[in-house]
């Protein structure tokens, strides 16, 4: 063997990384909004059908590539062809660029708004205290203003737990702190979801989450949007998936921990959407208003509606608390999943010692994370995150399927994955990445490219879409072809050994 690799002390833990990057933000804030607006319970029917076609079979080839290539994604792609090289470089580095510079950012407001519950710093007008003071959000994009130094400082925290999990290492880091997370965050979702559930009014939010609606799901867009979510909240399409299998043991189970992730993905975020809309309930019975004014998603939902219902929640104070430290915990383990993919393949191409990428990784992510912390930081982030999750992780989806079924052998890829697993891929298998996962990519582009055209993302002008959103997408393409070109540390590296390369 050419280098030693880290490795997970336990499938277990595996299992709880796994999670604890699928888990983030968007399983708290954005599905069950997304069920809401999408037949409620009906809406389980695409996200299944969604979860089975396209998520697990997914899961099951980034776990596949990076356990049988044993490398990160680039190096897992190397090893396949030079050629696919660029296409684990990409996703790495615009999460490590893009998705992760503004992700530490929000998990710092919800830091920031951990404090704030002590006190409801918001008084009575959250939405102006968010807006206003708290980010003090300019006209537009391009009026950055200054930096907000208690944003700033928030950040640097986040900065330096991050730093402080990776920096150990695979087992030592991020499998301990997982370890811990997890069970906290299951733990603490669950005990806000019951609470949740005793509040006046509570039943009336649930009732308008889960009331199934079939009419809507004749919708295409429907099923485009489970498709998109399924892909996001699993974190596919990043590298990610394929730097954390690159640590298992010759022996993995491959598709029961694929299975196990997935479905333990989708339960936090029907089990959480249960909280969210008990609290809408609550807080539509407080004020007399019908549930659809008070629904929200995302920022809104967590910085603005929330603390409305904290305010007049008998113990909102501390119900605050643990409902913005959930927010934490499930960004934080999100976010060292993405340094993870990053600092993997920095070290598996220069060989460089783990504490100093590390290290320097973090530096300049606190560096660039900065620029979300200005005036305008919250427009950014925005533009920012919808050029890269809308285009980025889609090519990236099909570059793999394309990698993994046709430039590589897929059924001896499926050989490998069902050697050591319990649940055994069927041959359907192959045919669903070869061909059904890329035309559902492809319709997602579409789709995304027509909206693109039809009106300007978000009502902003296209001058600072260009400028902000397709430029910072220039940047992270030239930053891969830049890390491509460099030469591997051994070229031996690239060659498996039980198999002879072609060329
Ligand atoms: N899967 C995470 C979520 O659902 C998001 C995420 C994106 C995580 C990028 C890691 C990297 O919120």
């Amino acid at each position: 063997m050419a280098v030693n690799r880290d490795q997970w002390n336990s499938q277990i833990g595996f299992l709880f990384a796994a999670v604890g990057s699928a888990v983030g933000l968007g399983n708290i804030w954005r599905f069950s909004y997304m069920a809401y607006e999408h037949g409620g319970g009906a809406f389980l029917i695409p996200y299944v059908v969604a979860l089975l076609t396209c998520g697990i079979p997914l899961l099951v080839l980034e776990f596949g590539l990076g356990h049988e290539r044993t490398g990160s994604a680039p190096l897992a792609f190397a090893k396949i062809s030079r050629k696919a090289e660029f296409f684990g470089w990409w996703p790495v580095t615009f999460v490590m660029f893009g998705i992760v510079l503004y992700y530490c950012v929000i998990i710092a407001w919800c830091l920031n708004y951990c404090f704030y519950s002590l006190s409801f710093a918001w008084g009575d007008d959250p939405n102006g205290f968010f807006f206003k003071q708290f980010l003090r959000l300019p006209e537009g994009p391009m009026d950055i203003g200054g930096i907000n130094y208690k944003i700033l400082f928030s950040t640097a925290v986040i900065w330096f737990l991050n730093w402080l999990i990776v920096f150990r290492g695979i087992g030592k880091g991020i499998e301990m702190a997982n370890k811990i997370f997890m069970p906290l965050l299951f733990f603490l979702t669950l005990f806000l979801v019951f609470w949740a559930l005793t509040l006046q009014g509570s039943v009336d939010g649930v009732v308008a989450y889960l009331k199934p609606d079939f009419q809507k799901i004749s919708k295409i867009g429907v099923w485009i949007d489970a498709y998109s979510q399924i892909f996001f909240s699993l974190s596919l399409g990043f590298g990610i998936m394929i730097a954390y299998a690159s640590y298992l043991p010759k022996d993995a189970d491959i598709s029961k921990n694929a299975v196990m992730t997935s479905v333990m993905d989708s339960l936090f975020a029907i089990v959480a959407g249960l909280g969210v809309f008990a609290v809408l309930g609550f807080m539509a019975h407080a004020k007399g208003l019908p549930i659809s004014k008070v629904v929200t998603e995302s920022i809104g939902l967590a910085f603005v509606a929330y603390p409305q219902a904290l305010s007049i929640m008998p113990g909102g104070t501390f119900f605050g608390v643990i409902f913005f430290l959930s927010l934490v915990v499930a960004g934080l383990s999100s976010s060292i999943s993405i340094l993870e993919a990053f600092t993997s393949a920095i070290i598996d191409k220069f060989n460089m010692d783990r504490g100093f990428v590390v290290t320097a990784v973090c530096i300049v992510g606190f560096a660039g994370s900065a620029i979300f912390t200005t005036n305008a930081g919250l427009y950014w982030l925005d533009i920012v995150d919808h050029f890269i999750t809308h285009y980025g992780l889609v090519v990236v989806g099909i570059a793999e399927c394309i990698i993994g079924a046709w430039i590589f052998d897929i059924s001896r890829l499926r050989e490998h994955i069902n050697k050591t697993s319990s649940i055994k891929m069927p041959p359907i298998w192959d045919g669903i990445i070869r061909y059904f996962v890329p035309a559902i990519l492809v319709i997602i582009v579409i789709s995304d490219l027509v909206a693109e055209f039809k009106a300007p993302y978000g009502g902003y002008p296209w001058f600072s879409l260009i400028m902000i959103g397709i430029n910072w997408m220039l940047f992270t393409l030239i930053a891969a072809a830049f890390f491509t070109r460099f030469p591997w540390h051994y070229e031996y590296m690239l060659y498996t050994p039980d198999e002879d390369n072609e060329e």
